[in-house]
């Protein structure tokens, strides 16, 4: 008769076995995995865990607020937050290719936990909060032969020179799961709520190349799209909406002005692990007025599409 409270009391206990005395240092990024993780470490080692923000310059809008006021303030969490924007932005200056990209975030990740785990003061342990689909993904897909679909910032590959051990309490779980530990635990149920966010962020939502002028617009126009989806009530519907900024202008009229600025996707999926998705049912008239919200409040875009593929054969990212 296996329950989410039984096995939030196992995995208590094998982090404190596997853990010991030792320190661990977790990457929070936000997003509900690493949430959960860390508030479960925390019940298990207290002040043994110090958690790391690394604001990557690719958040979305208040995002680094929240995050740091939830864990800091309310739960009274150690936490660093990493102001990395420079780095990050100046390392993916240039970049377009969506490997490359993830690779370099993926090393920048690793080199900030690495400055930090020293600060913290020997930490051995690295925590995250990956989930047994990431596991799964990046070894095959859909069972079918063993081919990287896209590189997972946050699995696998730990430099050995790091010299940091892993502890990944959701390995097993599924993100249904992930979120009924989480209300287990007590986390807020609008936390828990919360829509999947990648670790590289923005970065992959913004095909081509990265700009701050690009990062600024997205960020406007996903708030909007996010408000109107609460707005209809249909936020928790969906498993995950965003907007991704497309690599190109078009033309457009405005008053009595021609225009020429970005175009945009609206993105929004219904899955029940991520592995497999389906776009959402939108009705016409929401996206016709979601997309006059945009164009009239975010200066910068005067085109809006709907992404209509599901997964397969389209991912849910765009990147
Ligand atoms: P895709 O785009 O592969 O995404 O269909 C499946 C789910 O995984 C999320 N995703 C990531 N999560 N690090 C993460 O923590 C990543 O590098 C990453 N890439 C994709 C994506 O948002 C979706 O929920």
């Amino acid at each position: 008769d296996w329950t989410m409270s039984a096995y939030r009391d196992e995995a208590i206990a094998a982090i404190r076995e596997q853990v010991g005395d030792q320190k661990v240092i977790c990457g929070l990024s936000g997003g509900v995995d690493s949430s959960v993780a860390a508030v479960l470490i925390h019940e298990a080692i207290g002040d043994q865990l110090t958690c790391v923000f690394v604001d990557h310059g690719l958040l979305r809008k208040g995002e680094a607020e929240e995050v740091v006021t939830m864990f800091r303030d309310n739960y009274n969490m150690p936490l660093i937050h990493a102001e990395e924007q420079e780095l990050f932005l100046g390392q993916l200056d240039g970049v377009s290719d969506p490997e490359t990209k993830r690779k370099i975030i993926g090393k920048l990740f690793i080199d900030v936990f690495q400055k930090h785990a020293k600060d913290v003061g020997d930490a051995t342990f690295l925590a995250q909060g990956t989930l047994y689909p990431d596991v799964i993904e990046s070894v095959s897909f859909s069972g079918g032969p063993s081919v990287t679909i896209k590189s997972h910032h946050n699995v696998g590959g730990l430099p050995e020179k790091m010299g940091l051990k892993l502890v990944e309490p959701l390995r097993e779980l599924f993100k249904d799961e992930v979120r009924e530990l989480g209300r287990e635990l007590g986390l807020p149920p609008s936390f828990i709520g919360r829509h999947p966010f990648p670790g590289p962020g923005l970065a992959i939502r913004c095909p081509g190349e990265i700009t701050r002028e690009k990062l600024d617009i997205l960020r406007e126009a996903d708030a909007v799209y996010i408000d109107q989806i609460r707005k209809h009530g249909l936020y928790d519907d969906i498993w995950q909406a965003f907007v991704a900024i497309l690599p190109v202008r078009t033309v457009g009229v405005m008053g009595d002005g021609r225009t020429y600025d970005f175009a945009c996707a609206l993105r929004a999926v219904t899955s029940v692990d991520g592995m497999t998705a389906d776009y959402y049912p939108f009705t016409h008239e929401f996206l016709g007025e979601t997309a006059t919200r945009i164009i009239n409040e975010i200066p910068g875009i005067n085109r809006v599409t709907y992404d209509i593929t599901s997964k397969p054969p389209g991912t849910i990212e765009w990147e």
